[in-house]
């Protein structure tokens, strides 16, 4: 658990995308996590359609965050479709219906939200990225002193030992923008890595969002069920040890669970540099002894990333599963 008796206030970049809905859910309920925003970016699904989640989940809980909308294409390559056999067309699991939201995106860009959240509370802010990267880079080159500015930035993306899920190498948040990742892991704020090589060690049931839906019977819940019963349908059938439960990968929603529980996870520094073009593109490459080494692009002065290599897997999901039962929960304000 956070230590701190005052809750961490967090902006979360996101492309949400069934995992990041799971994650936003257990930030909005955890009483060590204060969303103060939402940013949101092109991935999962098209940029207008996370943003149109985001204040969905936020409107369907009963809560009232600020969303700014952010990326809709990667810095430099050229963007590919979503994965709607993943997170469904419209990111959530194929809704079969929603309800009407009054809210609206903030007028900011996500980038400006970003800077203007730092300077509003210097020193405060954890940046928690679970999508491309594309804000975080952005917001750098608004103001280059933001890595004094953010308390940190944990990111959800990358693998170093546990083998790619888009390539044998890379992971897709990174895939998706290689060049705005590169950029954020050699920006110099305290970072942490959040990667396969732990996301892929818990695997969630789906029967747990049954039982979390069961237990509050709320839209929010309801409706997170309904996501995870279709982003778990891929995952149980494309790999074994999934299907097994029945289940899926929370990638996400571990961003935060190392946030409040870091004991959970086994940490590693060193530096972390993209693959940015060619076969290895979107690998990030860790390195993992202390030596100096010549090559251009290891200098000493890249700064050095927090990677998780190992989680205590069933504890996570019982951290999941406490949080997400708690009474966190108001009625839809907009009908
Ligand atoms: C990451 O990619 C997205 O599909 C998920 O939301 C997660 O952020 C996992 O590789
Ligand atoms: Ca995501």
């Amino acid at each position: 658990m956070t230590d701190s008796t005052t809750p961490r206030k967090v902006i979360f970049d996101t492309d949400p995308g069934v995992d990041d809905a799971m994650a936003l859910y257990y930030a909005l309920a955890h009483p060590g996590i204060d969303v103060v925003g939402i940013t949101t970016t092109f991935g999962n699904v098209w940029v207008e359609q996370a943003t149109a989640n985001a204040l969905y989940l936020c409107m369907l809980a009963g809560r009232d965050v600020a969303v700014a909308q952010g990326a809709s294409k990667p810095l430099v390559k050229l963007a590919e479709p979503p994965p709607d056999f993943i997170h469904g067309a419209d990111g959530l699991g194929n809704l079969p219906h929603r309800l009407p939201v009054t809210a609206q995106a903030d007028p900011r860009g996500a980038a400006r939200f970003i800077v203007d959240t730092a300077r509003q509370y210097p020193g405060e802010i954890t940046v928690v990225a679970v999508g491309p990267l594309g804000n975080l880079a952005a917001a750098l080159q608004l103001d280059a002193k933001l890595p004094t500015l953010v308390r940190e930035v944990i990111l959800m993306g990358g693998t170093v030992i546990e083998s790619g899920n888009v390539s044998p190498v890379a992971e897709a948040n990174i895939w998706n923008d290689p060049h705005a990742a590169d950029v954020v892991f050699t920006a110099g704020w305290p970072l942490t890595m959040v990667g396969l090589d732990v996301t892929h060690q818990v695997i969630l049931p789906l029967a747990l969002f049954w039982e979390i839906a069961a237990h509050h019977q709320h839209p929010a819940t309801s409706m997170l069920y309904h996501a995870v019963q279709f982003y778990s349908g891929f995952y149980s059938q494309h790999d074994p040890l999934v299907g097994a439960i029945n289940g899926c990968y929370g990638h996400d929603v571990l961003a935060f669970v190392v946030l409040t529980n870091p004991e959970l996870f086994r940490l590693q520094a060193g530096r972390v540099r993209v693959a940015v073009d060619g076969l290895a593109q979107g690998q990030t490459m860790m390195q993992r002894k202390p030596v100096s080494y010549p090559q251009p692009g290891w200098h000493d002065s890249i700064p050095h990333t927090q990677v998780c290599l190992e989680v205590q897997a069933q504890a996570c999901i019982r951290v999941i599963e406490d949080t997400l039962m708690r009474r966190w929960l108001a009625m839809p304000a907009a009908r």
